[in-house]
């Protein structure tokens, strides 16, 4: 099947793999630039997010915001998006087979950006995309690399609201991150 980002928001739009949909407001497929170098995956769309249709758009994306702009970026340079699309109710985690069956749509969009670092924003995204091993306060900070692409397990940023003291954990993550990020610029000119 093609692979662009209309016929991918077309097939977001018509899923109902998973049944999470039958709830919902609005599918939440992620934005950003489609050509980003980082990429920020979360865990599903909050109630706001279910409103706008737009991913980290709540309390937890304001905080992520400051974070991308702490690290040297804007939003609009990176990309950011969910493991699932449609908001679980009452903000659930979603299952492990509601993310499975989300999980085709993100394996597109890491193909249409093509990003060199993903940070992955809490348990769900960690587990979801490093597999079901990993423990967000024992793994966070240590660096994943497949195929020539790094993966930085941190804190969600709702944690961080929910707990401050996990700040400062979560900022030497996003440090590390930008160190990266610098480091693939320096290497990669020509
Ligand atoms: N939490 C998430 O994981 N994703 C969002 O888009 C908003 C809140």
């Amino acid at each position: 099947m093609e692979l662009s980002w209309d016929s991918l928001h077309q097939q977001i739009e018509a899923c109902a793999q998973c049944g999470l949909c039958r709830q919902i407001h609005h599918k939440v497929p992620g934005q950003g630039n489609g050509n980003a170098e980082l990429m920020f995956i979360g865990e599903g769309p909050g109630a706001e997010e279910d409103l706008q249709g737009l991913a980290f758009v709540g309390a937890a994306g304001q905080l992520l915001t400051k974070m991308i702009l702490a690290m040297g970026y804007t939003r609009e340079q990176v990309y950011i998006c969910n493991i699932v699309k449609c908001r679980p109710p009452q903000n659930r985690v979603p299952s492990p087979e509601e993310a499975a069956a989300c999980m085709p749509f993100l394996r597109k969009q890491f193909l249409l950006v093509r990003p060199k670092v993903i940070v992955l924003l809490g348990a769900t995204a960690a587990r979801a995309v490093l597999g079901d091993q990993v423990r967000i306060t024992r793994d966070r900070g240590k660096w994943v690399e497949k195929k020539g692409v790094y993966f930085m397990p941190t804190y969600h940023p709702a944690a961080l609201l929910r707990d401050e003291s996990k700040k400062r954990d979560a900022w030497q993550d996003l440090k590390a991150v930008r160190d990266k990020m610098e480091e693939i610029k320096a290497g990669g000119g020509f």
